[in-house]
């Protein structure tokens, strides 16, 4: 006798493939715990990074993504990505940060690194709060039908990301958050492994990426 799956079974079962080959891929790219010395990165961080970034990490301009608390391998991966290498183009394409970290070594961007993932992130603020609603229904549960997975099965439900996989989202910028999920969605932003926030941001609309990334602002 043949066993019939829900609808809701298969949406499941798709999701935990797409999941369990996403960490697949990503742990033969996985660079291994990075533990810089974020006293070598002092002088970097007050003469460079400080005007955009702040010197505590926490950005004061929308813009700029706050870089307090991150996973170090995350920003190390993307310090990484903004580099071209070898002869080969950057990854990840921005004219500003490719002019910083052109001249970076990588114990320079180990250092950053873990300076600031020891920094404190201040919490951020929500501002609409009829945004904020839709966006936590689309952060907690997708959207169900455009096959939008939850955001929280890998950012984790209060943002905090999982390291070293999953970035930490809780209080950044809105803007920066949906200037991102727009690159993502037309593939000018293309450093994700398995094209995992590619598939993510393909089916949302710009509706939706307002409410999420200010729903995001808020979480704590
Ligand atoms: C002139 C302003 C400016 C300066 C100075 C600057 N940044 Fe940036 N940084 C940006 C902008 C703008 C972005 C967003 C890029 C994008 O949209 O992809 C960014 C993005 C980043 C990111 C990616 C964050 C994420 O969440 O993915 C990291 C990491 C970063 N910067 C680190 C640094 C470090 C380390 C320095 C100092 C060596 C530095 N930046 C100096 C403007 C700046
Ligand atoms: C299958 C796992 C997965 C799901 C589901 C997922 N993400 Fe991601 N996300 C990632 C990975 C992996 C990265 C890091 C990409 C990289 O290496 O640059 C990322 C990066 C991001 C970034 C860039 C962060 C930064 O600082 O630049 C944003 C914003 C983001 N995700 C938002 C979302 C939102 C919003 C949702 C839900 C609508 C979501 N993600 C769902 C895996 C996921």
């Amino acid at each position: 006798m043949e066993h019939r799956l829900s609808n809701r079974d298969l949406k499941s079962w798709r999701l935990l493939a797409v999941v369990v080959g996403a960490l697949a891929a990503h742990s033969v790219l996985a660079q291994g715990v990075i533990k810089g010395d974020p006293s070598k990165a002092q002088q970097i961080v007050t003469q460079v990074c400080a005007a955009c970034h702040a010197a505590d990490g926490n950005s004061a301009i929308p813009v700029n993504p706050s870089l307090a608390g991150q996973h170090p391998e995350y920003t190390y991966k993307q310090l990484m990505n903004f580099k071209a290498q070898g002869g080969k183009p950057a990854e990840r394409n921005n004219a500003i940060m490719a002019g910083m970290v052109a001249n970076l070594s990588d114990d320079d961007m180990k250092n950053l690194a873990t300076y600031f993932s020891s920094q404190k992130a201040k919490p951020g603020v929500a501002r609409d709060a009829v945004l904020v609603k839709q966006g936590e229904a689309i952060y907690r549960g997708g959207v169900a039908a455009k096959g939008v997975p939850a955001c929280a099965s890998c950012h984790s439900p209060n943002g905090a990301g999982m390291p070293a996989q999953f970035p930490r989202l809780a209080g950044q910028h809105a803007d920066y958050t949906s200037g991102q999920l727009k690159a993502f969605r037309v593939g000018q932003r293309a450093n994700d492994a398995a094209q995992m926030m590619r598939g993510v941001a393909a089916k949302m609309s710009d509706q939706e990426i307002a409410a999420v990334s200010e729903y995001i602002a808020g979480l704590r």
